[in-house]
């Protein structure tokens, strides 16, 4: 039976380009993932956008001296023409500026509001002396009151990850200029998560297969739930859907509140899209669905905590009862996937400093296969990791270059240009050839498992090693010994080598997409085995201005397993799959890196 699958993957801030830390942690696993998933004949959902409300594109649309709205403009397109070229399949990558959105989003807040678990409340809120504007909270730095961590945000804990109000930093000053903020009094909404700590609390307790050091912490954010604002002193954002807030200008929902909810109207937004509105539903109210939500560490609190409770308050189910919505009673997430942090040469990223790569230049120099596989096999899955140029360069020419472009590559052109077609093995089969296909084909059940668990550097370092094991074969039995002497045996050899070749190529194609298209094709395959999202523009559903969005149709015959080559199909000589890299692009590098700051 086919399982239903939501990839849910974490939305990046239109406020800039992204750079390979951002893609490291929501990017490349999440595509791996589902791109597994759809090969394993699971009917998968894989759905993100860019966030676009709240301070961080104030901020920077102040910096840039343009409106809120052409700033997320500017950037929703740069960051989809990224995850475009990277090939990250989205079923949607839309937006949160759309009107399906707004109008999930404010569904959401009157059911959570009429359910009792949004209360209204004087709260602080930060101003700056010198200009009487508001300061924003991430705009306000201090000591955090509960690990004593100078640099904390008047939002957040970066130490601690605790979440915090600006008024409960110690010697709270403003990043822009130093000074004091005032605090004045106004009203505010907050979603009572107190309310929610019993369901939050069971809820995770049975979630015992997550990645020990997220369900953790997760525990932990719940033994101490305090209620959470969720509207901002802010006139970018989805307005607050109830009488007399509707239409001030001053007050808007806070943006993560609203993010949150992105991953179910984007599921809706297909739905409608896709022809059948309610299709969504396979991902969100049927009880088998599955559901993965991807992120960095950073983001754990909001999709542990925060989001369990808006449906959980949505769906009538916190301390003070209610009911479900009208769009019935929505799932939790079946898994919080927190990767950990990349830095970069050893130091924190940081575009100000310049110690960044943005994804657009990385690209621009070289393949998003050889990017996408580096991040597999290197990337901060359950650690700290840290990307250096060096370890880029030696992975790509030792591992991709050296081990799999070259096993495909002398297999091919030997056999384009002494066969010409894929050989038979006839009944030639010898115990060392069945031993090699044998492993081949095992490896699918080993890696599948790896890759159903979101363990994306275990199941790539397997991978690796059965590729090795077929160059191992290929240089044992070498076959161009054998052209004169033993052709038959040679076309046995060759034909063992395509084999595993083909098996190797399935396995890595949710790695290497752009490269495993290729390589199907260099093997006399029909069809799409690793399919490619586009970027297509298309019409507000309901009468919004256009926007770009990623979608694509990644329904395969390929299927996850070995699939024997086709006999007799002509073999072409294949081009190179990789570039190998100069050891110079070390320097290169650094060099750029040292000349930016
Ligand atoms: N924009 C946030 C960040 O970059 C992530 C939002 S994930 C969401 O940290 F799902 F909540 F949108
Ligand atoms: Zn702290």
């Amino acid at each position: 039976m086919p399982r239903n699958i939501l990839t849910a993957v974490a939305w990046p801030y239109a406020n800039g380009p992204r750079h390979i830390g951002h893609v490291a942690g929501f990017g490349v696993p999440s595509d791996v993932f589902s791109r597994y998933q759809r090969l394993a004949g699971n009917k998968v959902l894989m759905v993100s956008g860019t966030d676009e409300h709240g301070t961080p594109i104030t901020v920077q649309a102040d910096n840039e001296g343009v409106s809120p709205r052409v700033l997320a403009d500017r950037y929703n397109r740069v960051i989809a023409e990224d995850l475009q070229r990277l090939g990250l399949a989205y079923d949607l990558f839309t937006r949160t500026t759309t009107r399906n959105h707004y109008s999930v989003t404010q569904d959401l807040f009157r059911q959570l509001h009429a359910n009792g678990y949004v209360v209204e409340k004087p709260t602080l809120s930060a101003i700056s002396p010198s200009t009487g504007r508001t300061l924003p909270d991430r705009y306000i730095e201090g000591t955090c009151p509960i690990c004593g961590y100078d640099g904390a945000r008047g939002d957040q804990c970066d130490n601690c990850g605790n979440q915090l109000d600006p008024e409960q930093l110690l010697n709270p000053r403003s990043r822009i200029n130093g000074e004091t903020p005032k605090f004045v009094e106004s009203q505010h909404f907050f979603l009572d998560l107190p309310a929610f700590a019993d369901a939050l609390g069971s809820w995770l307790q049975s979630r015992t297969d997550w990645r020990p050091n997220v369900l953790k912490f997760s525990m932990n954010l719940v033994e101490d739930l305090k209620p959470r604002a969720i509207s901002r002193d802010l006139d970018w954002g989805v307005p607050i859907p109830l009488p007399g807030w509707e239409d001030r200008g001053d007050k808007r929902l806070y943006v993560w509140f609203d993010a949150v909810i992105g991953y179910l109207s984007a599921s809706i937004e297909w739905a409608r899209r896709s022809g059948d509105a309610d299709a969504w539903r396979q991902w969100w109210t049927e009880p088998d669905a599955e559901s993965y939500y991807f992120m960095g560490k950073d983001n754990v609190t909001f999709h542990s905590v925060i989001w369990p409770s808006i449906l959980l308050g949505y769906d009538g189910e916190g301390a003070h009862g209610g009911s479900p919505g009208d769009l019935g009673r929505l799932s939790l997430p079946t898994e919080v996937v927190s990767s950990e942090f990349l830095t970069m040469e050893g130091r924190k990223f940081s575009s100000s400093r310049s110690v960044v790569i943005y994804v657009r230049d990385f690209l621009d120099r070289y393949s998003a296969d050889a990017l996408r596989y580096y991040l597999s096999a290197a990337g901060p899955e359950s650690n700290d990791t840290d990307f250096t140029w060096s370890e880029f360069v030696r992975r790509n020419n030792d591992e991709l270059v050296a081990a799999w472009g070259n096993l495909v590559n002398r297999t091919l052109s030997f056999t384009a240009k002494n066969i010409g077609t894929i050989p038979s093995a006839g009944d030639g089969l010898t115990d060392a050839d069945r031993a090699l296909l044998a492993t081949t084909s095992a490896a699918f059940e080993t890696i599948g498992a790896d890759l159903d668990r979101s363990r994306v550097k275990a199941a790539i370092a397997e991978t690796m090693r059965v590729v090795s094991e077929a160059n191992k074969y290929l240089s044992d039995h070498a076959p161009w010994k054998l052209r004169e002497s033993d052709p038959d045996r040679m076309r046995v050899i060759l034909h063992t080598a395509l084999q595993a070749v083909s098996d190797c190529n399935t396995l890595l194609a949710p790695f290497l997409p752009h490269t495993a298209q290729q390589v199907h094709a260099l093997l006399g395959r029909d069809g799409v085995l690793a399919p490619s999202p586009e970027l297509r523009e298309v019409d507000d559903l309901d009468g919004g201005p256009s926007y770009p969005v990623l979608t694509g149709d990644y329904s395969t015959a390929a299927r996850w397993g070995s699939e024997p080559i086709p006999v007799g199909a002509e073999v072409a000589p294949p081009t190179p799959l990789f570039a190998k890299l100069d050891p110079s692009v070390v320097d290169e590098e650094l060099a750029r890196m040292e000349q930016g700051e």
